[in-house]
């Protein structure tokens, strides 16, 4: 049974803005604009091949990684929201959220999650699945859903510590999970009947 008392993000409030990490630093989240081509290239280029790997599902190149952020944001259907930090004097982008919705009005859509190496463990995830899950309710959208390789913990951490309800089944080495996000205005959301979830925002 659904307990509401459980859910640990703030689903209605503002998509972008500042906001404050665990540790006290303040950062802003805001969607990808178009000149963020350089601040991208430098985000990726920080991230490690095993951090790309566990979000894209296998090895890439930087350049393609940065090719599909940047077409991605021009998803008429989907939203890119970056974390932007100024703790070294200049804007900088440390955390990137994604979804992508599976159609104009389908309920579901794709989210996925890439956080640079020196951010990660400090709930940037955690506070952009909310500012994802925020946007998503005001488009109508019933379920985010993702593919999570079955060791990557910290993902797997970030979608079962969230409080809202949950599918999860087993792929062949992932795990697929399914959001149920408030609708209504916060009545608790009620599952569609299982279905499948195959989609994946991968850099090609
Ligand atoms: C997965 C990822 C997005 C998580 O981002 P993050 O900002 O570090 O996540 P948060 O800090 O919000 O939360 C992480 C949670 O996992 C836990 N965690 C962090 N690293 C962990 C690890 N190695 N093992 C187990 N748990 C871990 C944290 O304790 C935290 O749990 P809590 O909220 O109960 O304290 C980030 O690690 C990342 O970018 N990984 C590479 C790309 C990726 O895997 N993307 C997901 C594909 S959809």
């Amino acid at each position: 049974m659904f307990d509401p008392s459980t859910v640990r993000l703030t689903v209605t409030g503002p998509v972008e803005g500042p906001t404050t990490l665990r540790d006290g630093e303040n950062v802003v989240i805001r969607p990808v604009r178009d000149d963020d081509r350089e601040g991208l290239r430098e985000f990726v280029a920080g991230v490690s091949d095993g951090a790309l790997a566990r979000r894209y599902f296998g090895a890439v190149r930087p350049e393609r990684v940065l090719e599909s952020i940047l077409a991605g944001a021009h998803d008429p259907d989907g939203l890119s929201l970056v974390m932007e930090s100024r703790s070294d004097g200049r804007p900088r982008l440390v955390a990137l959220a994604e979804y992508r919705r599976d159609g104009p009005t389908s309920p579901g859509a794709e989210a996925a999650f890439l956080v640079t190496e020196s951010y990660q463990g400090r709930g940037c995830a955690t506070l952009l699945l909310e500012r994802l899950a925020r946007a998503a309710v005001g488009h109508g959208i019933v379920f985010l859903h993702a593919i999570v390789l079955s060791e990557n913990f910290a993902m797997v951490d970030v979608f079962r510590g969230c409080g809202l309800p949950l599918e999860e089944r087993w792929g062949t080495d992932a795990l697929h999970f399914r959001i149920y996000l408030p609708i209504g205005g916060g009545a608790v959301p009620r599952p569609l009947a299982a279905g499948t979830s195959s989609g994946r925002i991968v850099a090609r």
